[in-house]
């Protein structure tokens, strides 16, 4: 049986996380670095709990230099805000029948792509691995999470079940997930309360449980919870905080993403994760003060570019 071609778009954390394991399932994987970086000069994966670094193998190449419909089974793995520019770097090679594999963060990116691609299936997968590059190829698998995987337009309904049967080979976690939507706003809800506010103290997750800081992170998860309800989507029944708190406290001696980004001068995910809130909440008509004021804070603050 000849095995799935994958192609995964961004060398970062996440990419590499994939292409290892997907390839040391069997797969041939294609690995698409950035034009103005160097390729790797050599690529490992050191799974989760194990010590040792196990080699892997990718075609290293960038997007431009990918032939005209060669590509079947796009991941992108690259940061929310440049989503959309890197599908558009690699669209001539996308077959007609292409299938696009979306892991960013936050929320807004993923429809953004869908809208524009609607002749493409476009699957989103909602993750909650942690992993990091000791240096370019090399990634430690941090912390076990999982992927939830599912459709999110009418091309991606036909096929994301293959993508999930292909995705259970490796050693990832899967879930298949008929609801993509209430499953990355289940992550959304999370990270709208910690990870600005994170950024903005400079301090750990764990560190949100000062008083003060927790009453923020409260009143964020109130706001997130009548913009979810007004979209009907479910709520746990204690509501957001109890879960906020206890990823706070599992989670007590992270970095949040968005600090790590700050820390090293990057541009930061809020447009999709508070900014996306203040935009759904203005469309609703209702009141998002205090992820408003975070968004606007984490803008200034950080010098983000304008969205
Ligand atoms: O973005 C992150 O850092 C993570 O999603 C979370 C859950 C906030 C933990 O650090």
């Amino acid at each position: 049986m000849s095995q799935t071609h994958w192609t995964v778009l961004g060398a970062g954390s996440l990419g590499c996380l994939w292409a290892g394991y997907l390839n040391q399932a069997g797969f041939p994987v294609t690995l698409l670095h950035r034009e103005e970086v160097a390729a790797p000069e050599s690529l490992s994966l050191t799974r989760f709990q194990e010590d040792q670094a196990t080699a892997f193998k990718a075609e290293l190449t960038t997007a431009s230099a990918c032939p005209e419909k060669s590509i079947s089974r796009l991941v992108v793995a690259t940061k929310a805000h440049d989503a959309v520019t890197a599908v558009a770097g690699v669209q001539h090679a996308l077959t007609d029948d292409a299938c696009i594999v979306l892991l960013q963060n936050g929320m807004g990116s993923q429809q953004a792509v869908a809208e524009k691609y609607p002749e493409y299936a476009i699957v989103a997968a909602c993750i909650t691995d942690g992993a990091y590059r000791t240096e370019p190829g090399h990634v430690i698998h941090a912390g076990q999470g999982i992927s939830r995987v599912g459709a999110l337009n009418a091309q991606g309904q036909k096929v994301w079940r293959q993508v999930v049967e292909d995705l259970e080979q490796t050693d990832l976690i899967i879930e298949a997930c008929e609801n993509i939507n209430q499953a990355l706003w289940n992550k959304l809800a999370i990270n709208i309360a910690i990870n600005g506010l994170t950024a903005l103290n400079q301090c750990l997750n764990g560190e949100l449980m000062q008083p003060e800081r927790y009453q923020r992170v409260s009143r964020l998860c109130r706001e997130t919870e009548a913009v979810m309800a007004a979209l009907k989507l479910q709520l746990p029944e204690q509501g957001l905080l109890p879960l906020a708190t206890d990823v706070i406290k599992g989670t007590a001696k992270n970095r949040s993403s968005m600090l790590q980004d700050t820390l090293r001068g990057k541009i930061t995910e809020i447009d999709y994760i508070n900014g996306y809130l203040v935009q759904q909440a203005e469309h609703l008509n209702i009141e998002v003060p205090e992820s408003l004021s975070i968004y606007r804070e984490v803008k200034l603050r950080f010098n983000q570019p304008s969205s």
